[in-house]
């Protein structure tokens, strides 16, 4: 069977930017380790207040300097609504909702993630500016949407 030149360098072309693309995505996945800003654990919303993993919300600073936040959100507030962290050093986030899907995102940061009822969503960072910082909703999840925000507060590593 004749296939002509032009159509020949087309095929070669539209099958060497596949594997050009699948091969990237494997690259970064497996030996750049990026991966969604999430893993699979799974959580019953219905008992989420009283699950110990967020029955205390609240920061915990390990011997190591690093620094593990808990949050539950529900309609319309983060608990805890405000929240201190140190400057410079790693900052894992654990998120749950409550109820129904809420957004967390730290205006002016690279964190945001979903907050999805059943799932715990988790995401470590890095603030380099102290400073204050806004929490937003950003998913929206019921007639007082707007008003469901926190504070982040980044202070100096001592
Ligand atoms: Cu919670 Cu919008």
């Amino acid at each position: 069977m004749h296939v002509d030149l032009y159509e020949k360098i087309w095929m070669w072309a539209s099958a060497a930017v596949i594997v050009l693309f699948v091969g990237t995505v494997g690259y970064a996945a497996v030996a750049r380790g990026v991966h969604p800003p999430s893993h699979v654990e799974t959580i019953d919303p219905g008992q989420a207040r009283s699950d110990p993993r967020f029955a205390t919300p609240g920061v915990a600073i390990r011997p190591d300097g690093r620094a593990e936040v808990v949050v539950l959100a529900q309609m319309f507030a983060f608990q805890p609504a405000e929240v201190r962290v140190p400057a410079g050093r790693p900052v894992t986030f654990r998120l749950t909702s409550a109820d129904v899907i809420h957004g967390f995102q730290i205006v002016r940061t690279n964190a945001n993630t979903m907050v999805v009822p059943g799932y715990v969503s988790q995401f470590t960072t890095v603030f380099t500016e102290p400073g204050e910082y806004l929490i937003v909703c950003n998913e929206y999840c019921g007639l007082a949407h707007h008003v469901m925000q926190g504070r982040l507060i980044v202070e100096e590593a001592r």
